[in-house]
């Protein structure tokens, strides 16, 4: 029997196969119920706190309609909304919210915020994104992979791009714990940190999940099942940033030269926001400082078969939705 009741989800590493699994599950059960109209509302009455100190489209959407589908309400804090680590303390902050809400969703800057929260609000708090990890964004990627290939131990799956942000870490933690052959492709100084891979080597020789690390894009792409990639400049990172990451990256934007050197059904997969075009004031900006109009996806690849973004993105309402009940 699982039973998540009370846990914070903060990290993956925190939770095993099974669970993750279990959450997996019960998020393509809350989609047929949806889809179906046979949705029933199991947490009413409960407040839920929306606490981002950076932007958000898809988080904050899925906790809201999650929650509302649920028949609980939220309370909204963006980036100036509330106290929180200005003039209050993490901690001070958590108690107060623990006293009056169900349910802490937290975006922030540091893992430890996101730790001390849970640690005093004592309610669960879910991590909706910090420097380090982005768990939740897996549980929506796993239920997109399984919708496509209908399984997830043995998927080749292949990121490139920074894997030492918050997606290349939550992404390599959530292959290792399910089964995949993870491959990170990127400049060495983009591997994740030592000491994470370090620990996501132990979980894979229980899990059969195996590790690799490579500078050639076009042989990293041998056999994959999913291209993942995420943005080079993560939210909190300074401007100054930029040119060297275009410099260092660009080799490795996937185009449909890597497409073409992986299973010809392979699936390419983005949290998004993604840099597919000029579209956007940040790309329209670094298009005329740097002449690049597609950054780390082309926008061949971001509008072809093979890439199902947008069902990855409304999966994210779903999997939220049965990690809030799973753990309320
Ligand atoms: N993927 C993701 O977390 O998107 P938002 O920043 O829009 O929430
Ligand atoms: N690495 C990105 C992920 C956005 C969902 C960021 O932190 O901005």
């Amino acid at each position: 029997m699982i039973n998540l009741k009370g846990r914070s989800f903060l990290t993956l590493l925190d939770f095993t196969p099974t669970e993750i699994r279990y959450l997996i599950d019960s998020a393509h059960m809350f989609k047929q119920l949806k889809l179906s109209g046979q949705e029933q509302p199991i947490l009413n009455n409960k407040s839920i706190c929306l606490l981002f100190q950076k932007d958000s489209t898809r988080t904050r959407s899925a906790f809201e309609i999650g929650a509302g589908d649920q028949g609980a309400h939220t309370v909204y804090f963006g980036p100036s909304g509330s106290h929180i680590a200005k003039k209050e303390s993490i901690v001070d902050t958590a108690r107060v919210l623990g006293g009056m809400f169900d349910g802490i969703q937290f975006r922030g800057y540091r893992q430890k915020d996101a730790q001390d929260l849970a640690k005093y609000a004592g309610v669960p708090v879910w991590n909706g994104l910090t420097d380090e990890y982005h768990p939740t964004q897996i549980l929506a990627d796993h239920l997109t992979i399984l919708e496509e290939r209908g399984y997830l131990k043995g998927i080749r799956f292949v990121y490139y791009g920074d894997a030492k942000n918050n997606m290349g870490n939550s992404l390599m933690i959530g292959a290792v714990k399910m089964g995949m052959h993870f491959v990170a492709v990127a400049p060495k100084e983009y591997w994740p940190e030592k000491k994470l891979v370090k620990e996501c080597q132990a979980i894979a020789l229980k899990t059969n999940a195996t590790l690799t690390f490579t500078e050639d894009p076009i042989a990293g792409a041998k056999n994959a099942d999913v291209i993942y990639t995420d943005v080079w400049v993560s939210m909190g990172e300074s401007d100054s940033v930029w040119q060297k990451r275009l410099k260092d990256l660009m080799p490795y934007q996937v185009s449909m030269k890597i497409i073409n050197a992986a299973k010809p059904n392979v699936i390419f997969l983005h949290c998004l926001p993604a840099f597919h075009d000029r579209n956007t004031e940040i790309g329209e900006k670094i298009f005329q400082k740097y002449g690049f109009s597609e950054l780390e996806v082309t926008d061949e690849v971001f509008q072809s078969k093979h890439s199902k973004v947008f069902d990855q993105a409304e999966n994210r309402l779903h999997s939220i939705k049965a990690l809030m009940v799973a753990t309320l």
